[in-house]
């Protein structure tokens, strides 16, 4: 592999240097094209460039591989708890036993979110969908911790970590408590960040909730598997607002809105809409495919397709195998599973879907496994959030310690030339 690239322009010849990742990703280092060519490249929703170079998490589209920090998805699903991964992510290795204690006791520091936002919460409609709730009360915890981090003093960094773990936990079970119109919870410093997520959910002032381990570990496998994902939208979003040095809290916020939408985290609760759509309909999988083969149908097929996966979604993968699991200890018979088995398999076989190497995603199955724990389909996104944060604080954390430049593409302006004012009477 060469280490330059050379670009012709006019007949003009530019060389460029090449990098090569640990992984023999290459890239062309075009920091200096535009000062060299006077030329800018242009690539619309950056599906050609790289916006960093990342210690945290390696994917291989084409091959299916998913890595945190060196360590397979696969092993880290099964070996691993979601605590663990965090602090993996986040501090680029495995913690001991003593450091993964005292990380938990850390978190648990800060689980006492300010009576005051409670404030917050109650400006909210009933109805207000739990993910807009989530981005606007995790704005809100600036005003309750003003202070911004200095990413260069490893205590404040690691405090700031701990208080978010700990605070998003708390805020984001909030919005269902909000939604069913329940007394807010409190986390319980005696049991685990999992075990409290179902606690802070579902228990009653009426009496103790009882814990299934079954869906404990299944949550925390899930959260596992959605805790980082390289530059996805809500990630080069974090990163993009903490460039400009607003805080954790501001910038995490940011990645709640980002990763709300249908065509990233929020569709995980399309999926489950798609499937009871198709069950309402009568289960009629091939009518739901022709209208996502169907240009003039704006319907897609929702957990389907991937921007960097062209093969099987490892995590897809690992969750549909939970999903089977799952229910079988839940005694759950969810018949919306089998549609999605059935629109599955319908796809694999179909042209148009093979043809684009379109494959089930992260959001395919989960839905049916949050479903089955009793999780209504409007918090699916939020559980999204949950596993993801560690990740959105590891790639937040390396952007500022790197001390990367902010954030401001270029653009090709196609707008009208220069024009003189027109006084409004001859307009
Ligand atoms: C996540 O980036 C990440 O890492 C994200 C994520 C993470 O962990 O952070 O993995 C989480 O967001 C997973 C994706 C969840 N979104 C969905 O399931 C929504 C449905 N999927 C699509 O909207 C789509 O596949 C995207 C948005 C995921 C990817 O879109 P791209 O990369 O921009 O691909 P594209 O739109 O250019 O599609 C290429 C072709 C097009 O057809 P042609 O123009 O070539 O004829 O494939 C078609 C698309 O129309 N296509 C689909 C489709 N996805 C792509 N057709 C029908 N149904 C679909 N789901």
């Amino acid at each position: 592999m060469s280490n330059i690239a050379i670009l012709e322009i006019d007949g003009k010849k530019y060389e460029f240097p090449v990098i090569v990742g640990t992984e023999n990703e290459v890239a062309i280092d075009i920091n200096k094209l535009r000062g060299e060519t006077g030329a800018i490249t242009i690539d619309p929703g950056y599906k050609n460039s790289g916006s960093c170079t990342s210690n945290i998490t390696f994917l291989d589209g084409e091959q299916g591989i998913l890595r945190y920090r060196g360590y397979s998805i696969e092993d880290l699903a099964e070996k691993s708890n979601f605590l663990e991964v965090a602090y993996l992510l986040i501090f680029g290795e495995l913690p001991t036993a003593a450091q993964i204690e005292k990380f938990e006791n850390d978190i648990r520091k800060y689980t006492l979110v300010n009576e005051e936002m409670k404030n917050i919460i109650d400006g909210f409609p009933r109805t207000a969908h739990p993910m807009g709730v989530l981005a606007s009360l995790t704005s809100a915890l600036t005003a309750f911790n003003p202070k911004s981090v200095n990413v260069d003093n490893e205590k404040e960094m690691y405090e700031a970590v701990c208080k978010t773990m700990a605070k998003f936990l708390v805020i984001a079970t909030w919005t269902y408590r909000k939604n069913m119109g329940y007394p807010l919870n409190y986390y319980d410093n005696t049991k685990g960040y999992v075990e409290n997520f179902m606690r802070l959910m579902f228990e009653l002032p009426t009496g103790p909730y009882k814990m299934n381990p079954v869906v404990v570990n299944a949550l925390d496998k899930l959260f596992i598997l959605h805790a980082d994902h390289e530059q996805n939208c809500s990630t080069s979003t974090v990163r993009m607002v903490g460039s400009s040095h607003a805080g954790l809290f501001a910038s995490i916020s940011s990645g709640v809105s980002a990763l709300w939408g249908p065509l990233h985290g929020g569709a995980n609760q399309a999926v489950l809409e798609m499937l009871e759509a198709i069950q309402k309909d009568g289960g009629d999988v091939e009518k739901f495919l022709a209208k996502a083969k169907d240009k003039n149908d704006p319907f897609r097929l929702m957990g389907f397709g991937h921007r960097v996966y062209k093969n099987f979604d490892p995590r897809a993968r690992i969750i549909k195998k939970a999903a089977d699991e799952v229910l079988a200890d839940l005694g759950v018979d969810d018949p919306v599973l089998d549609i999605a088995k059935k629109l599955e398999k319908a796809a694999l076989e179909d042209e148009y879907f093979k043809s684009r190497n379109l494959y089930p995603n992260v959001d395919f199955y989960s839905g049916i496994i949050y479903r089955a724990m009793g999780i209504p389909t409007e918090m699916f996104t939020v559980l999204f959030a949950i596993g993801r944060l560690p990740g959105w604080i590891a790639q937040w954390k390396e952007m500022r310690v790197n001390k990367e430049p902010i954030g401001r593409p270029r653009q090709v302006y196609t707008g009208s030339p220069l024009r003189d004012f027109t006084d409004i009477n001859n307009r």
